[in-house]
């Protein structure tokens, strides 16, 4: 909770002048009904207009200072939530892209982005409502019991009387209400992961006709999250009305016991009007203690993301030969911890080369990817760039040697020319150039606007080969020094896939590439392919090599080149 408090910080001066005004607004409102008192029984017997009027007069500007003191208190206390959810949303924004992977697999996606949305929603209402009622209900709960006093101490007393007993309710009710609230935003995150799953799955439910399937289990995942809600509330809403019986039974005895021994009408005029000051006072703590309690869920929430250590620290290693671009030695890996994902890689890759690789789905081709470019770190065995151990460098480091297009890499909305630019302000001769390499340039020229041409959120308005080829335009445009294309041409026609791999190798032939494929026409020019079987190394070497060497691979040609069907 302090974590997300700090962020207040820089808005404490806004804070603490509403919350100024906000006592100021709160004394004036608590002098109104004594005031009336003494207007009642002591200046109305006069019979004099003018001390009327004055006192009358008096009552306004009280009115008038209560009523614009809240006003301005509560747009102040709703600015300085604001703004510090918003510093607070920014820092976890920033957090989350710099999350390690396995710390984004850890807390799921959807959990980051219910954070990101609701819970920081949550921390606003807290800080917003916490500034504007925090100052107002006490004062109106203890100044009313004092006034009270001050007008009449009999009455007094018998409200003196109801207070506990609302005060063990509130507190009793809102302690039954707190765990509802943690379970509640567990059950959004299942509520996002659905939407997000759906929506971004759209034409798969269509093409499966599961509309009514996923319609189904969103509406089981949204009454989960509908019942939770209702616990919180049924058990809630049992506040208001409990701690008004209680205080209108105290209520009852006030005017019983004014009618028989009050002194006057103003007295128990003022003491009912304190009653609803003080009746409001504690709702108005009963509110905070509920946006304090979802508050407090949804900011632990935050903070163990915020939490978390995303350095991955440079060590001090031992060099490795420098003759080669990338090289693995003995690298072993698992995503659990538990079944290994990799098991014993070797392979040195010159610079300049080509390494393909090659295996069934899900045996590790990714992984090694991932591997390379520090998204995971080896759990044993070493993995070097440019003759330097991976984990020597910090992770942005590892990344600036790499130009990369992902397995259904994604593309934003914007045009063409920022999807292949990305922020790094390359020259136009490089994203031209990157696009005529990537077999892009003829279907871009085509594109209305061409270069310019507004590309749909996921780019939704390409083709898939379309697609593929900007993300490989995307991966050339800055000039890497390595290139990796996993499974990048996969949605490409032999003869473009061959075009690209042409260009490839004239036009940049300094740079080291690692290409993923399913087939064996994309790497058997390459310098070296390996071939993975659930995360083990069958074969390594030329595609020659391998026809001799390894059988499963050897299988894999046949079986592409309809020798074997
Ligand atoms: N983030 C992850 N967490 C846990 N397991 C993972 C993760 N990513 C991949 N795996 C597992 O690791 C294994 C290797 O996955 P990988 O993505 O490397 O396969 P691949 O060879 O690239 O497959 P494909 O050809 O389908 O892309 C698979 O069994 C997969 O289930
Ligand atoms: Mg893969």
């Amino acid at each position: 909770m302090k974590g997300t408090l700090k962020y207040l910080r820089p808005y404490g001066g806004i804070a603490a002048w509403g919350v100024t005004i906000k006592f100021i607004g709160s004394i004036a409102e608590l002098f109104l009904p004594l005031l009336l008192d003494y207007i009642i029984d002591e200046i109305v017997p006069l019979k004099d207009i003018v001390p009327v009027l004055w006192a009358g007069l008096l009552m306004l500007a009280f009115s008038l200072i209560a009523m614009f003191g809240n006003i301005w208190a509560n747009r102040l206390s709703v600015s300085a939530a604001a703004k510090m959810t918003h510093d607070l949303r920014y820092d976890l924004f920033k957090k989350i892209s710099y999350l390690k992977s396995e710390q984004v697999d850890e807390v799921t996606v959807p959990s980051l982005v219910s954070r990101l949305t609701s819970d920081s929603y949550y921390v606003n209402q807290m800080v917003a409502r916490t500034l504007r009622l925090g100052v107002r209900a006490p004062i109106l709960l203890v100044g009313g019991i004092i006034m009270t006093f001050i007008v009449d101490a009999y009455l007094a007393s018998v409200l003196l009387g109801c207070v506990p007993f609302v005060i063990a309710a509130v507190a009793v009710i809102t302690k039954k209400s707190i765990p509802y609230y943690a379970k509640k935003q567990a059950n959004s995150d299942d509520m996002v992961r659905a939407m997000q799953e759906n929506i971004s799955g759209v034409r798969i439910v269509k093409a499966l006709s599961k509309g009514g399937y996923e319609t189904e289990k969103f509406r089981g995942i949204s009454d989960r999250l509908g019942d939770t809600d209702l616990a919180a509330k049924r058990i809630m809403s049992l506040t208001n009305p409990l701690a008004t019986l209680i205080l209108n039974l105290g209520l009852v005895v006030v005017i019983i016991v004014g009618a028989l021994m009050s002194d006057g009408a103003g007295s128990v005029l003022a003491v009912l009007t304190y009653f609803t000051m003080i009746l409001n006072g504690m709702l108005g703590l009963s509110k905070i203690f509920v946006v304090l309690s979802q508050g407090i869920a949804s900011a632990e929430r935050i903070e163990r993301v915020l939490k978390m250590d995303t350095a991955q620290p440079a060590e001090e290693l031992a060099e490795g030969c420098g003759e080669y671009a990338v090289q693995f030695k003995d690298v072993c890996f698992s995503y659990n911890g538990v079944e290994n994902n990799l098991t014993d890689i070797n392979f040195a890759l010159p610079h300049g080369g080509t390494l393909g690789i090659i295996g069934a789905t899900g045996s590790g081709k990714s992984t090694i990817v991932n591997l390379m470019m520090r998204f995971y770190d080896a759990d044993s065995g070493d993995v070097y760039i440019d003759g330097r151990n991976v984990r020597s460098m910090p992770p942005e480091e590892v990344r600036k040697y790499f130009g990369a297009a992902f397995q259904n890499d994604f593309l934003m909305a914007g045009s063409v020319r920022e999807n292949i630019d990305y922020g790094r302000a390359l020259p136009e001769d490089s994203i031209l150039g990157a696009a005529k390499s990537a077999q892009a340039e003829e279907f871009v020229a085509k594109l209305h606007g061409g270069l310019d041409y507004d590309l749909a959120q996921k780019a939704a308005n390409l083709s898939g080969g379309q697609k593929q080829r900007l993300t490989v335009a995307r991966a050339l445009a800055g000039q890497p020094r390595i290139l990796i294309l996993d499974d990048a041409s996969s949605a490409l026609d032999y003869e473009t896939d061959a075009a690209l791999r042409r260009e490839l190798a004239d036009k940049y032939p300094q740079t080291t590439k690692v290409i993923v494929a399913q087939r064996v026409s994309s790497v058997r020019g390459a310098d070296m392919i390996l071939v993975l079987d659930d995360g083990r190394q069958i074969g390594l070497g030329t595609h020659e090599e391998l026809l001799r060497t390894c059988p499963e691979y050897a299988q894999i040609y046949r079986a592409q080149m309809g020798e074997d069907v």
